[in-house]
């Protein structure tokens, strides 16, 4: 039998007890152990991360139209000859857009505010280019591609129909991510 004396039931513990007590953590363990725990959720949330924008990393990459996009009426062909363009808003009051009777006889439709810094462009039908008069920025007019200036990003796609002489736009699609 040891000399050391129980404790009676609100007794507290001696000094020598609680230094008794922690020599029995091996600190190496603990540490590694926390790493490794660290580790682990680090590389689990990111892992998760990753998952969840899968999706819209695919959307974006094969430029997958958004969903549930109202047909609205933009024009009458016959309003709007080779050569000039017209305002409309789509999808929303809020995303200024540019219907464009090209030079060429073809019918395209952009979001056109500037994706540098949101000034509108404009069809620039001598050179047959969407222009953003605020730093130069130029914009292919059959893809929306930015060919010169400060703009790195493409703009907005608007799908558009035509249904017995009137242009719709239909739909939208962000090509980048
Ligand atoms: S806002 Fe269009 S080029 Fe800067």
């Amino acid at each position: 039998m040891t000399d050391k004396k129980k404790l009676g039931r609100n007794q507290k513990d001696t000094e020598d007890d609680m230094i008794n007590l922690v020599d029995n953590l091996n600190r190496e363990d603990d540490l590694k152990y926390n790493r490794r725990a660290f580790l682990k959720t680090a590389v689990g949330t990111s892992v998760a991360l990753s998952v969840a924008t899968i999706p819209f990393t695919v959307r974006a990459m094969l430029g997958i139209a958004e969903e549930d996009h109202e047909r609205v009426e933009i024009a009458k062909l016959a309003d709007l000859p080779e050569g000039e363009s017209v305002t409309f808003y789509y999808p929303t009051e809020k995303d200024p857009a540019l219907l464009i009777h090209t030079v060429n006889g073809d019918l395209k439709a952009y979001n056109s505010a500037c994706t540098h810094l949101m000034c509108p462009v404009f069809y620039e039908k001598t050179q047959d280019v969407l222009l953003c008069p605020c730093h130069a920025g130029y914009f292919d007019v059959n893809n929306g591609q930015p060919k010169a200036g400060p703009p790195q990003r493409e703009l907005p796609l608007i799908e558009i129909e035509v249904d017995n002489g009137i242009v719709y736009a239909v739909g939208r699609q962000y090509r980048h991510g």
